[in-house]
């Protein structure tokens, strides 16, 4: 157990920016469709459509990692004021981007466009291509919703199971998990491995109602996050999204940089 948090230590210290919400200036792009992203590396599917009113986008590999990055929130402006709103926006990862010539940090939704824009001026953003934004990593914030755990189609009751992680709240990212049988058989513990993006999976699943228990860090530290006990119940189904009645709150020690002026 001990060694198993260890490893996650360990990957939270690599994992860039890990520790810090700074302010960071780059630039970005934009997905001309609004569907662009509902295949996202993430694997969210066309979910990534709901998750914060479509404010979706792609992000770099050194903040996509190996999927850790999916379902992190950020704040993005743009900085050309006759253009853009001051406030920005949020915006959250369901997508990798990989920019061969390292200009752009973001590919941004047709709708993350909408909001970032002063009203009238998105196809004006959209004809540039590219502008210069700022970001910052902060919190997600799903109003009255729960985390949730949707069991993918391809899973094979009772041993395969794959799951994603929706509505992931708070400023963290997901490391690694596991998932825990009935507490009366408490040795039917079985690891998860990330297939890719969002999507964990195991081919040994405990029987019975199942509980998971993530490993998640915030700032310079990782802790073990508890869904309630039986969130899947012994009859779970490939398809299913079960909402759990937890979430996850924790944030980032901001001891960097915040953007400024920042609404
Ligand atoms: C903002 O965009 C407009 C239109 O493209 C341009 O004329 C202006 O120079 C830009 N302002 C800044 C500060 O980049
Ligand atoms: C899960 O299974 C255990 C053992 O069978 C049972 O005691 C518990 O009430 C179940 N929990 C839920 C939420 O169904
Ligand atoms: C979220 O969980 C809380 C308990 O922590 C519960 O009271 C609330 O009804 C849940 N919300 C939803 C939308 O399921």
């Amino acid at each position: 157990m001990a060694i198993f948090l260890f490893l996650f230590f360990f990957l939270l210290f690599t994992y860039a920016n890990a520790g810090c919400s700074q302010c960071i200036q780059s630039k970005a792009t934009f997905f001309s469709s609004s569907n662009g992203l509902s295949s996202g590396a993430c694997g969210y599917g066309p979910l990534a459509l709901d998750l914060y009113g479509g404010h979706v986008a792609a992000a770099i590999p050194s903040i996509y990692g190996n999927g850790e990055g999916c379902g992190a929130c950020f704040q993005i402006k743009c900085k050309n004021s006759t253009l853009c709103k001051s406030s920005g926006t949020h915006i959250v990862v369901t997508d990798i981007h990989n920019d061969k010539t390292k200009t752009t940090d973001f590919v941004l939704s047709s709708k993350a466009l909408t909001a970032i824009a002063l009203p009238g001026k998105d196809k004006h953003l959209l004809h540039l291509g590219i502008i210069d934004v700022e970001y910052t990593r902060v919190p997600c914030v799903y109003k009255g919703q729960n985390l949730t755990i949707r069991v993918e189609e391809f899973s094979k009751p009772p041993n395969y199971l794959a799951i994603k992680v929706l509505y992931q709240g708070g400023q963290t990212l997901i490391f690694g998990g596991e998932v825990l049988g009935p507490v009366d058989q408490p040795h039917h513990i079985a690891f998860l491995s990330r297939k890719y993006g969002a999507v964990w999976d195991t081919d040994r699943a405990p029987t019975g109602n199942l509980t998971f228990r993530f490993v998640i860090g915030s700032g310079f530290d990782a802790r073990y996050f508890y869904t309630n006990e039986g969130v899947l119940p012994a009859n779970w189904k490939p398809g299913v999204i079960y909402n759990s009645i937890v979430q996850i709150s924790d944030v980032l020690i901001n001891g960097c940089e915040p953007c400024k002026p920042w609404k």
